[in-house]
């Protein structure tokens, strides 16, 4: 089965034109890792390319809508309906040649996520996810894993950031889980994919501070859709907010919380 309509539509086609850029891009960066300069003025124009490339495709297809972009900002000023774009996430992977990076655009209507795509141009992987319409990677339909313990799951951390207020708490959940709950953590890099991950079942849990809105849209509705829980870490719904995100399969939610609050 195939999820389309046309914001999915208009969605996976401005982000399929974009990928051909990014992963001519990747095979650059191979070169440049050997360069005195290395790679990071060329990733920077490589963003800032893939998101024009999106921007433009999208403003085509719907001119009023507003966009909320990392590298641009927000353009228009449709409160209604809003484009949510982050063009790489997972930049320090792109940057070190590391294949594991995303496209990620969802859309916002009337303050909710409606739809999200995320795509990983490297192993052909799109998710996309339509409220009330499931979850699906390459079309086939994906659901949550159904582990019931924290015992035997494996969960998916990203951050702290260098200069973040919050790196202590950071390495203390981190602490907590590993050691005193005694579960294997992943950390891969990008938090648009980690999500995605949750939704297909590979990963039963992730949690991350500091997250921009842009990390998170698309995924949002993605693990939605796929069965899973969303909440910041009390078990709350001002996520978004609170920059704090808590994205798992329904049964470890609430002992992921108790470690988390604790
Ligand atoms: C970053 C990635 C990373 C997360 C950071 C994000 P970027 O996004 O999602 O996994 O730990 O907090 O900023 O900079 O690669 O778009
Ligand atoms: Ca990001
Ligand atoms: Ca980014």
């Amino acid at each position: 089965m195939k999820l389309s309509s046309p914001n999915i539509n208009i969605m996976v086609k401005a982000c399929r034109k974009a990928a051909k850029t990014l992963i001519r891009d990747f095979g650059e960066i191979e070169k440049l890792q050997v360069s005195i300069k290395g790679p990071g003025d060329f990733v920077s124009a490589a963003d800032k390319r893939v998101e024009k490339i999106i921007i433009d495709d999208l403003a085509k297809a719907r001119p009023n809508y507003s966009i909320i972009s990392e590298e641009s900002g927000k353009i228009r000023n449709d409160e209604a309906n809003k484009w949510i774009i982050d063009p790489i996430d997972g930049t320090s992977n792109f940057l070190h040649g590391i294949p594991h990076f995303a496209i990620s655009i969802g859309l916002e209507q009337n303050n909710e996520i409606i739809c999200g795509i995320l795509y990983d141009p490297i192993k052909d992987e799109m998710f996309a996810a339509e409220k009330g319409n499931g979850s699906y990677l390459n079309n086939k339909r994906i659901r949550v894993s159904a582990r019931s313990k924290l015992d035997n799951s494996l969960i998916v951390t990203g951050g702290p950031k260098m200069l973040s207020k919050n790196r202590e708490f950071a390495f203390e959940s981190y602490k907590k889980f590993s050691s005193e709950v005694f579960i294997p953590i992943r950390k891969m890099g990008s938090a648009a994919l980690d999500m995605a991950y949750v939704a297909a079942g590979r990963f039963d849990g992730f949690w991350q501070r500091d997250l921009n809105y842009w990390d998170i849209a698309a995924g949002i509705i993605i693990v939605k859709e796929a069965g899973g829980y969303i909440s910041d870490f009390k078990g709350n719904n001002d996520y978004i907010q609170n920059q704090t995100i808590l994205a798992s399969n329904s049964k470890i939610h609430e002992e992921m919380i108790k470690v988390l609050k604790n």
